[in-house]
């Protein structure tokens, strides 16, 4: 599966993550690309929300942890950020081999090296030139996103 759309606000991003969240399963894992501030956190937090059923769920960004887990009714879910990641060896001590019996989420996912997923879902997230005179809410931008993998799920 490959394709592309606009998502025209964060509302349609985070609806996105909430109906890809729906298709996920034990062993998956979501790559998400872009530069920073595209949405990667975003996403993944409506993701998170959607899996554990709770709308308000805190989801700080694992920007220094790199990575947070969590309990959701279909299992252990852990979320990565591996803009600061130090080499394949310490992803490997933060126990990426059991985050992956479950299902991650991966910032930054180009930092994996040869710990990157054979079968994965790829989201990248393209920030769009703003418009100028718009008259979008403060905060709401349009982005490209790219989505790639998960072959026969949709
Ligand atoms: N269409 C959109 N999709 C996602 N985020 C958006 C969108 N439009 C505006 N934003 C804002 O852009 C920012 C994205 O930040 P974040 O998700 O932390 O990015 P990243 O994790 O990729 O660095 C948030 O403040 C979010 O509200
Ligand atoms: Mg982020």
């Amino acid at each position: 599966m490959e394709r592309t759309q606009t998502l025209p606000n964060r509302e349609a991003t985070e609806d996105l993550a909430r109906r890809l969240a729906r298709l996920a399963k034990a062993g998956d894992a979501v790559m998400l690309k872009g530069p920073l501030g595209a949405g990667k956190s975003t996403f993944a937090r409506a993701f998170l929300r959607e899996l554990s059923g709770k709308p308000d769920l805190d989801v700080p960004s694992p920007t220094f942890t790199l990575i947070q887990s969590y309990d959701t009714p279909y299992g252990p879910v852990s979320h990565f950020d591996l803009w600061r990641l130090d080499g394949e060896s310490a992803l490997e001590e933060m126990g990426w081999d059991e985050a992956r019996e479950g299902i991650v989420l991966v910032e930054w996912p180009d930092r994996l090296g040869s710990l990157t997923p054979e079968e994965a879902l790829v989201v990248t997230l393209f920030p769009q030139p703003s418009v100028a005179l718009s008259n979008m809410d403060e905060g709401d931008e349009p982005r490209e996103v790219h989505l790639e993998g998960w072959k026969g799920r949709f």
